[in-house]
């Protein structure tokens, strides 16, 4: 059987991992996968989830099925966290999902039960896993222009003359905050117009989720999210908890859509779960139920919020810091793009040759793309770090 198969290509992201462990470097800087590291480099267990894992082992009496949906209460705060608490839930319906990629391979599959023939466009760039995602579900994808690497700016004109171009009932990918690998956002303004957009266009917005509270806070983060939800007539998200309430390996994740009437949303969710059921059954309990604990109790609800408050504040002061240090050392404003963008990224703008030479001469790990995870920079050496990355511009 097997040996009609040929080794698959290593995930690039993932791949850094290892090379990253290997190098015995004592000053290596991981900027690679996306995880937050604190100033010692650590990822550790939030405050807020340890307390509701001891609550639930204390409390949990059965390890029984729960259902295809998940945990319920999970689901309804979920939908509560991401589309805000006074949203009209009566066209909302959200299915647990083994974590934002999971949540979005389940979407995808269902877009293309609804709509095999739909195009998927994608930014340029987006998170590479998106585009295996959506073709293994069977949908085509195309491109729109977001990125001018040369400005670190969105390139909206030129984002929404392609979109004009595509085909009533085709589905638009977009990052509800904390754009990867750019971390650049569109503004209130430009929501508001890609929302007419889609409107008049007939586009089904499909909206990536995975940062909510990197930005600049957990409602500011879902605003563009919620504002595309007053105004198109359905949608689907899909939200991520494993960096916000940093439980990566636990899976923990939501499926969200939004019906044009309730009983559509209703047939949506059947088929959702049916989907689920036909690709991994149910998704994994623990995770989501700490989720549900602590979302569902104020005190370690507000422990949460605090926690995230300080990863939030910390990734934006090393990203004043890092973007001043790369002024220092380049003697410009190139990089002061930095600064401004939010969420875990940025994309330097250098080329790959530029990112290897990094690598092999000064141990820095960041994506083949120049994106850099902020988190993982370090706070003592940011004019080392800056030197390194000026030594090797041409
Ligand atoms: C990333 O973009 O680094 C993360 O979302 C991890 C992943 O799954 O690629």
């Amino acid at each position: 059987m097997f040996e009609t198969l040929q080794p698959a290509a290593p995930d690039k992201i993932l791949a850094l991992i290892g090379l990253f462990r290997d190098d015995p470097r004592p000053n290596k800087v991981d900027l690679g996968v996306g995880v937050y590291k604190d100033p010692e480099g650590r990822t550790p267990v939030m405050r807020a989830v340890r307390a509701a894992e001891r609550r639930l082992y204390d409390e949990q009496g059965s390890k029984s099925y729960v259902g295809l949906a998940g945990d319920p209460g999970f689901n309804t705060a979920m939908v509560s966290l991401v589309f805000g608490p006074g949203a009209d839930t009566s066209r909302l319906r959200a299915v647990q999902a083994p974590g934002g990629s999971g949540a979005l391979r389940v979407i995808a599959e269902l877009l293309h039960r609804s709509r095999p023939q739909a195009t998927v466009w994608i930014s340029d760039p987006t998170w590479p896993n998106h585009v295996p995602i959506l073709n293994a579900a069977g949908l085509k994808t195309a491109s729109y222009p977001y990125f001018d690497a040369a400005t670190g700016t969105v390139r909206f004109d030129a984002m929404m003359a392609a979109l004009g171009d595509a085909a009533a009932g085709d589905v638009v990918l977009l990052h509800g905050c904390c754009h990867n690998p750019t971390g650049a956002d569109l503004t209130h303004a430009q929501w508001s117009a890609l929302a007419d957009l889609l409107v008049e266009r007939q586009l089904f917005p499909f909206v990536d989720i995975a940062y909510q509270g990197f930005g600049d806070g957990l409602d500011a983060d879902a605003a563009g999210l919620r504002l595309l939800a007053a105004r198109v007539p359905e949608l689907a998200a899909a939200s991520s908890c494993s960096k916000n309430l940093s439980v990566y390996r636990d899976r923990v994740g939501a499926a969200i859509l939004l019906g044009r009437t309730p009983a559509e949303a209703d047939t949506a969710l059947s088929q959702l779960l049916s989907v689920a059921r036909g690709m991994y059954s149910m998704p994994p309990d623990h995770g989501a139920a700490v989720v549900r604990i602590i979302l569902s109790d104020p005190a370690l609800r507000a422990e949460w919020e605090g926690e995230l408050d300080e990863i939030r504040a910390r990734m934006i002061r090393l990203r004043e810091g890092f973007a001043d240090a790369l002024r220092r050392q380049s003697n410009s404003d190139r990089f002061d793009f930095v600064a401004r963008h939010r969420g875990m990224f940025s994309r330097l703008g250098l080329t790959v040759e530029q990112v290897a030479r990094l690598r092999e001469k000064h141990g820095v790990y960041m994506v083949d793309d120049s994106r850099i995870n902020v988190a993982g920079l370090p706070d003592d050496r940011l004019d080392d770090l800056a030197k390194a990355v000026v030594s090797v511009l041409d």
